[in-house]
């Protein structure tokens, strides 16, 4: 925890109040509130957390303004171009890059388990082939409390770490095969001499029938994508796998909260949510009644890859993506694809839209990713999967972080009380 340095005062009807300021390495300063209502009698109140920090971290670091991400202090773009996914993730688990000898363990650690219980092939039997993949994913993953008891005690160092490698070396595979399972072909096993994301590709496209080839490209875009989504800070996700976990649930359940809570549409779920708004708009010429419906007060509608809570110039990670997206349009020879035709227009016309400039609107990184999906030919349907797989790694850290921290206690908010006081029940008869 970082040293008090200075004292916020807070009067309330005549009393003062000095309360402790803490003073971070990077981004604003926080109030420590802990002993408010023990001092004061009042609760503070912030739905939706805009001015709330739920905990210290050391893992990732977001500046809104300037639009920077930092994983351990290393940018998000110098580690979309020089890293790769399994580095990031031992960067984020581990804190520190690794030497050569301690990646070559972690992915050997990751590649020798990758492999799901055989019975779990039998638990997927359960679903409708209709079901959303992530309807799939949120009841496998919780499942594996029931597959993996040897790794669910959180006070047992070992099995945490133990869960920890479980979790980033299934979920390709589980969501794989949620995959295979809703178009109705085989479940195909993983293979140790494929690395991570190209092994994520062979089980998603290959058949059994013929040869697959990953081709190098794709498989560095989906590399790529999987670095840009793995962690970012304290978001909606993230948050919920922290309360889950402060309660001492077990750390597969918890995991299953988070992808849970990533689903929806305006979390994890814009990608897909985006995807079906291209098409929707279908040609350029109908941008501008979709850019005057996403100003109507009056219109629930929103332009869905645009806007962040944090994020108040650009994503730095949607500019990661839009390079990326041109690479992989380009080599599979659908740069003039319809959908990106309008996403590449959407863009130009909400950027220069002074309500967009005013609200500090801009595309954030669901905006690109699910176009560079759907170009790699998976379903709009499989893009929240995917990036639910990505940021596993993320809530893993964050976890391990938690269950570590001495302050660490079961999540438990207040609440503003506006309902009715005390009153006596009235019979049936007399109401
Ligand atoms: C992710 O937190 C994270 O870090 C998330 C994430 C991660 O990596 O974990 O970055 C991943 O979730 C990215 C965001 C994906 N969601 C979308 O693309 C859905 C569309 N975006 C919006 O739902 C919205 O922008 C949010 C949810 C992302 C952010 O919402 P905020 O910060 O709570 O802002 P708000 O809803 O209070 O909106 C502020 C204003 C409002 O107008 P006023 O009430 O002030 O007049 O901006 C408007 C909103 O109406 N607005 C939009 C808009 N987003 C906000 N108007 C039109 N289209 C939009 N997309």
């Amino acid at each position: 925890m970082a040293e008090s340095t200075k004292t916020a005062t807070l009067n309330i009807d005549g009393s003062t109040y000095e309360l402790p300021v803490f003073s971070p390495t990077a981004g604003p300063d926080v109030i420590d509130i802990r002993k408010l209502y023990a001092q004061a009698g009042v609760f503070t109140y912030d739905p939706g957390f805009t001015s709330t920090a739920s905990c210290d971290s050391t893992i990732t670091y977001i500046d809104g303004d300037k639009g920077e991400l930092l994983h351990r202090g290393y940018p998000i773009d110098q580690l979309a171009s020089q890293s790769h996914y399994l580095e990031v993730c031992y960067l984020l688990l581990y804190g520190e890059l690794p030497s050569a000898a301690k990646l070559e363990d972690f992915e050997t650690r990751i590649t020798r388990h990758t492999m799901v219980h055989e019975q779990m092939h039998y638990f997927f039997r359960g679903f409708r082939r209709d079901a959303h993949p992530m309807a799939t994913l949120v009841g496998v993953v919780g499942a594996m409390s029931a597959f993996y008891h040897d790794s669910t005690d959180v006070s047992d160092d070992w099995q945490r770490e133990v869960a920890a490698i479980r979790l980033i070396a299934k979920l390709p595979t589980i969501a794989a095969m949620a995959y295979k399972y809703s178009i109705g072909q085989p479940f195909v096993y993983p293979r140790n001499d494929l690395d991570y994301a190209s092994n994520f590709l062979n089980m998603c496209f290959s058949v059994p029938a013929e040869e697959y080839h990953v081709n190098p490209i794709l498989s560095r875009a989906m590399d790529r994508i999987f670095i840009l989504h793995a962690d970012h800070e304290q978001n909606a996700s993230t948050s919920t796998v922290r309360l889950a976990s402060s309660s001492g649930a077990n750390p597969f359940a918890c995991i299953a909260a988070g992808i849970a809570c990533l689903w929806g549409p305006a979390h994890g779920g814009a990608n897909q949510a985006c995807l079906e708004m291209l098409r929707e708009i279908g040609t350029v010429d109908r941008i501008p009644e979709y850019i005057a419906r996403a100003k109507d007060k009056n219109d629930p509608f929103r332009l869905m890859g645009f806007g962040h809570r944090v994020y108040k110039n650009t994503d730095p990670r949607a500019t990661v993506l839009k390079e990326s997206a041109d690479e992989v349009l380009e080599l599979l020879g659908v740069e003039d694809n319809p959908l990106l035709q309008v996403a590449k227009e959407l863009e130009q016309v909400a950027l220069n839209d002074p309500y967009f400039i005013e609200k500090k609107l801009f595309p954030n990184v669901d905006f690109y990713s699910g176009i560079i999906l759907e170009a790699m030919g998976f379903p709009t349907s499989m893009f929240t999967p995917i990036f639910a797989l990505s940021r596993t790694v993320g809530w893993i850290s964050q976890w391990k972080e938690m269950i570590a921290d001495p302050q660490n206690k079961i999540g438990r908010p207040r609440q503003l009380y506006l309902g009715e006081t005390a009153r006596n029940y009235v019979d049936i008869e007399k109401r």
